[in-house]
């Protein structure tokens, strides 16, 4: 199996400096070493480049910070990608803040009828313009790609919707918005918040999960944004919100995703090593790496 790792140094889509060299920090974590222990074939295509932020913010437009700029990184990232899986390569992507989730997917779904999109996040980043507290784009990549949002934004890549609300499964939510839980109700999306983590648990969360997406999907892609954990394991993250998924339960989702052969992409969003203790959340990252692609059974 082929691996391609693309670095995405983006931090426009929020407003806390240093999400950006979330790549940098999760390389220096040993990504590379520790894929190429599998049975994979590995190449690091490198960062693609993105605008750097300047020192001041800037006014945001129609209550979008940065458009401009995220809309062009999002456009080269979702051509990588396209020419990624059409190479026959598995595209992972390293972020950079969660805007980017709005490249890959357009990238990705090109290639697929149902993709199937597992979230795991603290947050349903499920905002528009219009619902946004804060304007920051990270906040709205899924609610995007179901088509909802800034044209421009939607449109990325040429084509809408990217996905359908009944392939998504979110995971791990603990701090949803007003807007965002409308939507939830009105599209009917599947929410494992930690409320049912913690009635569930995560092996049955996992398990009624591959269920679910296995008979709709054909790919699967895995946003797993390192803010889904507890900020105790992870706490080189922007938006850190308290009770979050453990370090074991990580592992135990990774482990079940790559037992079940559906994960087709994926990418890890918003290390911030300038937040971080040591670079915790980049090896943390790295680690749950190591289970997705199947490193319980080497
Ligand atoms: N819901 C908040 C907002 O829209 C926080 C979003 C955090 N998203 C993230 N990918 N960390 O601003
Ligand atoms: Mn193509
Ligand atoms: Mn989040
Ligand atoms: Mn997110």
């Amino acid at each position: 199996k082929k691996l391609s790792i693309l670095g995405v140094p983006m931090d426009l889509g929020q407003n806390r400096r240093g999400v950006d060299m979330g790549p940098s920090a999760i390389r220096y974590a040993g990504v590379l070493e520790r894929l190429e222990k599998l049975e994979l074939a590995i190449e690091d295509l490198g960062n693609i480049e993105i605008a750097q932020q300047k020192g001041e913010q800037k006014e945001l437009v129609d209550n979008l910070r940065n458009l401009n700029e995220v809309m062009e990184g999002n456009e080269k990232l979702a051509q990588r990608v396209d020419e990624i899986i059409e190479q026959g390569s598995f595209p992972l992507v390293l972020g950079g803040d969660h805007s980017i989730a709005i490249g890959t997917l357009a990238g990705v779904s090109k290639h697929y009828e149902n993709l199937g999109v597992i979230w795991y996040d603290a947050h349903g980043d499920l905002n528009n313009n219009e619902t946004s507290p804060s304007g920051n784009i990270h906040g709205m990549p899924l609610a995007v790609s179901l088509g909802i949002g800034h044209e421009r934004l939607v449109n990325i890549h040429g084509y809408q919707p990217k996905i359908k609300p009944e392939n998504i499964v979110i995971i791990g939510a603990r701090s949803l918005d007003a807007g965002e839980r409308e939507l939830i109700k009105e599209k009917g999306i599947k929410v494992y918040t930690m409320h049912e983590v913690d009635r569930m648990g995560m092996s049955a969360v996992m398990q009624e999960t591959i269920d679910y997406l296995k008979e709709r999907t054909d790919g699967l892609h895995l946003s797993l944004d390192l803010d889904g954990l507890d900020p105790d394991t992870a706490p080189g993250v922007g938006t850190p919100v308290m009770g979050g998924l453990s370090y074991r339960e990580s592992h135990l989702a990774m482990e079940m995703l790559h037992e079940s052969g559906l994960i087709t992409s994926a990418e890890f969003v918003e290390v911030n090593p300038i937040l971080d203790e040591k670079n915790r959340t980049a090896s943390v990252a790295v680690g749950l790496m190591g289970s997705l692609f199947g490193e319980k059974l080497k």
